[in-house]
C-alpha cells in the first residue's frame, strides 16, 4: 500500500491552485510530475558537480562521469539489463525508437521484408519504422485491434518469415490497454523477427524485467516517471548494439577519426555523439530510486486500484464510453472516453475551470481514432500521487459539463 499523504508531500506541485481551484493532475501519462528528490538532484548536480564527462582530467570531470555512468547503472538494474552497457541515453522514446529504426532497421531491411506494428501505436512507432520501409524497400503491417482496443492473440498468426521487426507498444497511450506482449515477442521469435517494445507507458508505472520479457529493444522517457524531461532510454541486447551502425556522428562516439573516415566507440558510446545529458541522466536515477523506494509492484496496485474505481464511476454516467479494457487487471493507469455531445476538447477546457488537468484529442494515434470513427477521447490518467478522490472530482466535473451543455 502507498502511503498517499506522504507519497504527495513529496511532490510541491500537487499543492498549487489553478483558476483558484486545487490543481487535479490527470495527465500524468503525458508527463509526470516531479517529487523534490529530483528536483533536488539534478540542482545539486549543477550547483556541486557540474562538468562534461568522459572528457576533463580533473576532479569536477570525473565526478560528473562517476554521476553519470552511475546513472546508466541504477537504471540497467531497475529493468534487469544483464549490463549497463546495454543502456543508452537518448533524449525520449520517441528518440530511441528512430534510433534502433535507422541504425538496426537500416541496416537489416531490405526488399520484401516487413515491419509489424499494431493498430494502436502512438506515431511514435509508426512513422520512423514507415520512413525506413519506404528508403529500403520494405513494407510496414499492422497487427488489427478488438473490440477492446487490443493486440487479439489470433492475429500473431500473421506473422510470417518475412518479418524482421515487430515494433509494439507495451502499454496504450491513448486507451490505456495493458498488450499481451509476451506472447507476441513469442511468436515475433518464432519467425526470426526482434522485438522493439514501446515502454513509456509501462516502464513507470509497472515491474518491467527486460530478461523476463525476452524481448530486444526497449524505449522509455524519463519524464513519463517523475524524472526530468530530455532524458530517456534505449535499452538494447549488447550483441545487436554491437552490431549496428552508429546513429548520430560527431564526438564521444568514435574510437579513431582521420580525414577520410572513422572508427567506433563500443556501446553505448557508439550512440552518445555530443555532450550528453548529464543533470537530467543525474535526475533520471534519483527518479528511479525514488521508485523502487515505493515499489514498482506497490504502484501497479495502486494504479490498478484507481483504474478498477475510475471504470466503474465512469461507466455509471450517462452518455459516457470508455475505451481499453474493462478489466483493470489488463488496463494501465489511462482512462479514455468520449461524453456523447461534448467534444473532447470542450471537456478539458471546462475541467480545466475547475483545476482538472487532463488531455483531450488524438494523443498520437491519428489512425487508430480514424479506425474507430472518433476525432478523439477525453483521456484522464493517474500515477503513484493520485486519489480515488480526484476521480471523484473528475465524474463531478463531467457532470456539471454535461449541464453546462444541457445534456443533464
Ligand atoms: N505521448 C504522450 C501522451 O500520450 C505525450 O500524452
Amino acid at each position: 500500500m502507498l502511503n498517499e499523504q506522504q507519497i504527495r508531500a513529496d511532490f510541491p506541485i500537487l499543492s498549487r491552485t489553478v483558476h483558484g481551484k486545487p490543481l487535479v493532475y490527470l495527465d500524468s501519462a503525458a508527463t509526470s510530475q516531479k517529487p523534490r528528490q529530483v528536483i533536488e538532484a539534478i540542482v545539486d548536480y549543477y550547483r556541486v558537480h557540474n562538468a562534461n564527462v568522459h572528457r576533463g582530467i580533473h576532479a569536477l570531470g570525473d565526478e560528473a562521469t562517476e554521476l553519470f555512468e552511475q546513472a546508466r547503472a541504477t537504471v540497467a538494474k531497475f529493468i534487469n539489463a544483464r549490463d549497463p552497457r546495454e543502456v543508452v541515453f537518448v533524449r525520449n522514446t520517441t528518440e530511441a525508437i528512430n534510433l534502433v529504426a535507422r541504425a538496426y532497421g537500416g541496416r537489416v531491411l531490405g526488399p520484401g521484408d516487413e515491419v509489424w506494428t499494431s493498430a494502436v501505436e502512438h506515431h511514435s512507432n509508426l512513422v520512423p519504422w514507415q520512413r525506413i520501409a519506404a528508403e529500403r524497400g520494405a513494407t510496414t503491417r499492422y497487427f488489427p485491434m478488438d473490440d477492446e482496443q487490443s493486440l487479439p492473440e489470433s492475429a500473431l498468426e500473421m506473422l510470417t518469415n518475412r518479418a524482421k521487426i515487430v515494433a509494439l507498444v507495451h502499454v496504450s497511450n491513448a486507451f490505456g490497454t495493458i498488450h499481451p506482449v509476451e506472447r507476441a515477442i513469442a511468436a515475433a521469435h518464432a519467425v526470426g523477427a526482434v522485438v522493439l517494445l514501446d515502454a513509456a507507458q509501462s516502464v513507470p508505472h509497472m515491474p518491467v524485467d527486460v530478461q523476463a520479457l525476452d524481448c530486444d529493444f526497449l524505449a522509455f522517457s524519463g519524464h513519463k516517471m517523475c524524472g526530468p524531461m530530455g532524458i530517456g532510454v534505449l535499452w538494447g541486447r549488447l550483441e545487436l548494439l554491437e552490431a549496428m551502425d552508429p546513429f548520430l556522428g560527431g564526438g564521444s562516439m568514435i574510437q579513431e577519426v582521420f580525414y577520410d573516415h572513422a572508427t567506433w566507440a563500443e556501446p553505448p558510446h557508439k550512440f552518445e555523439a555530443g555532450t550528453p545529458n548529464v543533470a537530467d541522466a543525474v535526475g533520471l536515477a534519483a527518479a528511479v530510486r525514488y521508485l523502487e523506494s515505493l515499489g514498482m509492484a506497490n504502484i501497479r496496485a495502486h494504479e490498478r486500484d484507481l483504474v478498477a474505481y475510475g471504470l466503474r464511476a465512469l461507466g455509471e454516467l450517462p452518455g459516457v464510453r470508455v475505451y481499453g479494457p474493462a478489466d483493470p487487471d489488463r488496463h494501465g493507469g489511462v482512462l479514455s472516453f468520449t461524453v456523447e455531445g461534448i467534444h473532447p476538447h470542450d471537456l478539458g477546457t471546462i475541467l480545466d475551470q475547475e483545476g482538472i488537468a487532463i488531455r483531450s484529442g488524438q494523443h498520437c494515434c491519428h489512425p487508430a481514432m480514424r479506425a474507430l470513427g472518433i476525432s478523439g477521447t477525453a483521456r484522464a490518467s493517474v500515477y503513484l500521487y493520485s486519489l480515488r478522490q480526484e476521480l471523484d472530482q473528475l465524474v463531478a466535473g463531467i457532470a456539471r459539463a454535461r449541464e453546462v451543455f444541457d445534456l443533464a
